[in-house]
C-alpha cells in the first residue's frame, strides 16, 4: 500500500469514526420518541381523576365570576388564565390570540325595583334575573302584573298560554307570566297582543331545578323585551312592584383564543380543539369543560412523555364559540394557503362527558379524515358502542369550509338519548355543573382523542 493511500484510508476511518461516535450521541441524548399508535403511558396518564380537577377548577372559576364563563367576561378571561398555567407548568409556550367581533345580541344592563315596595339592590342581573330576547335596544319602567300564576302546591300552571289569561290587563304594564305548559313564544305573543311593555317569565318552581335563572329560547323575534327571571323574584315581583329595566346592545367582545404547540419534525400539524368560552346562564362544564379538559390532558400527557411526534400537535382553545364560532372563524381566517394545506386534520371536541351520552365520532362530514375509523375502533375495542356525527354546528365549521379535514368526538345535546332521556338535560342551563358529567365516559373520550392523536402524528 503506498503511504499516500494508507493517509487516506486512515483518514477515512477516522472521519467515519468521528460520524459514528456523534451518531451515537444524537441518538442517545435524542428526547425519548413516542412512536408506537397506541401508547400505554400516554393514555394511562389520563385519567377521570385529572380531568374531573380540570372540570372542577373550571366550575370554581364560574361561581367566582357570575356564574358563568361567557367569552369576554371575566369568567372566560380566568379559565384561559387557568389554561394557560397549566400548559406552561407542563413545558409549553403558549400564545393568546386576540380578535373581537361585533356581538348581535342585546343585553339586560340594567334591572331595578322601584317605588315604595322596592327592595332593590337584591337583584342581580345574570343570577336573578337575564334577558331571553329582545329586538331592540329598549327603556321600560312600569308596574308589574302577575297573569294566571300558580305559586304554591304543584305549581303547575297555564299561565299566558291562554289569551284570556290577559283578560283586563293594564296596557303598557310589564307582564309577569310562570313558565311552564306552552312555548315562551306563546306567551311573549299574548303578552304583546295585549299590550305588555316587557315580559318577565319567572321559572316554574314545581322542582329543584326549576327555581334559579333558567336559558330559555325563543323562536320568534321578541317584539317586546322578555326576561327570565328565578321563581324568587318572581314572586316577590307578583307581591306588586314597578320595575325599572334598560336592554342595549352589548357592542364588541374583545376576547381571545389559548394556543400551545408541540413542535414535528416536518412541517405538517395536526390541531385539536375545544372551545373554552361558555353560555351566560351557567358554569359550560359539559358543554364545553369535558372537551378542554380532554384536549388540556391530551396535551400534558404528551408533554409528560417527552413525546417528539413526526407532526406537529397545536392544542387551541377557542373563544367566541357560543356566540357564532368566532374564535375558530378567525383562527382559519388568519392562516395563510400555506399553512392551511399544512393542516393534516382539525380534531374538535365539544360535549364528550354527556350524563346519557351516546358516543359519536365526527364522520360523513364531507371533509372526513381516516382517523375518525381509528378512533371508532379504539373505542369499539374498549366496549362502547359508537355511532357517527356529521354536523357543523362547532368549530370544526370554519376548517371544514377551508377545505381542511375534520373529525372530532361528542356524546349529546338536548337530543333524546336511547334511553328516552336528553344527552344532556343540563344543556346550556345553569345546572351544567360537575354533577352533569359522566366521568367513564369523559375518560374514554379523552383516550379515544389521545389515541387518534397519536396516530395521525407519529
Ligand atoms: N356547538 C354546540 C354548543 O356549543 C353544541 C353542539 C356540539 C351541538 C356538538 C351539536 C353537536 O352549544
Ligand atoms: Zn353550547
Ligand atoms: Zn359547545
Amino acid at each position: 500500500m503506498e503511504p499516500r493511500t494508507k493517509n487516506i484510508l486512515i483518514g477515512t476511518v477516522t472521519v467515519l469514526l468521528a460520524a459514528a461516535l456523534i451518531a451515537g450521541a444524537v441518538y442517545f441524548n435524542r428526547p425519548r420518541v413516542v412512536a408506537v399508535v397506541d401508547s400505554e403511558s400516554v393514555l394511562a396518564g389520563i385519567t377521570t381523576d385529572n380531568l374531573m380537577a380540570h372540570l372542577k377548577e373550571l366550575e370554581a372559576i364560574a361561581e367566582a365570576n357570575g356564574g358563568n364563563r361567557k367569552a369576554g367576561t371575566a369568567g372566560h378571561a380566568a379559565s384561559v388564565d387557568y389554561v394557560e398555567q397549566q400548559l406552561k407548568k407542563a413545558g409549553y409556550t403558549t400564545e393568546r390570540q386576540q380578535f373581537s367581533y361585533d356581538s348581535s345580541g342585546r343585553k339586560l344592563v340594567s334591572f331595578e325595583m322601584v317605588g315604595p315596595s322596592a327592595n332593590s339592590g337584591s337583584v342581580e342581573v345574570g343570577t336573578d334575573v337575564d334577558l331571553m330576547g329582545a329586538f331592540h335596544p329598549d327603556e321600560v319602567t312600569a308596574d308589574v302584573t302577575a297573569v294566571d300564576l300558580n305559586l304554591e302546591g304543584d305549581r303547575q300552571t297555564t299561565s299566558g298560554c291562554e289569551a284570556s289569561d290577559f283578560e283586563g290587563f293594564p296596557r303598557g304594564n310589564i307582564a309577569l307570566v310562570q313558565r311552564g305548559t306552552c312555548r315562551f313564544d306563546v306567551k311573549m305573543s299574548l303578552a304583546a297582543e295585549a299590550g305588555a311593555r316587557a315580559v318577565i317569565v319567572m321559572n316554574q318552581g314545581d322542582a329543584a331545578d326549576r327555581r334559579g335563572i333558567f336559558v330559555g329560547d325563543l323562536s320568534e323575534i321578541a317584539t317586546v323585551p322578555v326576561l327570565a327571571a328565578t321563581f324568587d323574584l318572581g314572586a316577590e315581583l307578583a307581591a306588586g312592584g314597578r320595575v325599572a329595566l334598560t336592554v342595549d346592545s352589548p357592542g364588541a367582545v374583545v376576547t381571545e383564543n389559548l394556543i400551545a404547540d408541540l413542535p414535528g419534525l416536518g412541517g405538517r400539524t395536526v390541531v385539536v380543539g375545544a372551545h373554552l368560552d361558555g353560555v351566560g346562564g351557567g358554569p359550560g362544564i359539559n358543554d364545553n369543560g369535558s372537551g378542554v379538559a380532554a384536549v388540556l390532558e391530551t396535551a400534558l400527557q404528551l408533554a409528560a412523555v417527552d413525546a417528539q411526534p413526526t407532526l406537529g400537535v397545536r392544542f387551541a382553545f377557542w373563544s367566541g364559540e357560543e356566540d357564532g364560532l368566532y374564535g375558530s372563524t378567525h383562527y382559519v381566517q388568519q392562516l395563510s394557503e400555506a399553512e392551511r394545506r399544512a393542516i393534516e386534520v382539525y380534531l374538535n371536541v365539544d360535549m364528550v362527558g354527556s350524563p346519557n351520552p351516546v358516543a359519536r365520532v365526527y364522520a360523513g362530514t364531507g371533509s372526513d379524515h381516516p382517523v375518525w375509523e381509528v378512533m371508532r375502533d379504539h373505542l369499539r375495542a374498549q366496549g362502547v358502542t359508537t355511532s357517527t356525527a356529521n354536523f357543523d354546528l362547532s368549530d370544526h365549521k370554519p376548517f371544514m369550509e377551508a377545505r381542511i379535514r375534520v373529525s372530532g368526538l361528542y356524546t349529546g345535546a338536548d337530543e333524546p338519548s336511547p334511553n328516552g332521556a336528553p344527552g344532556d338535560p343540563c344543556y346550556h342551563q345553569a345546572c351544567d355543573n360537575v354533577t352533569n358529567i359522566d366521568p367513564e365516559m369523559l375518560g374514554l373520550m379523552a383516550d379515544a382523542l389521545a389515541h387518534g392523536v397519536l396516530s395521525v402524528a407519529s
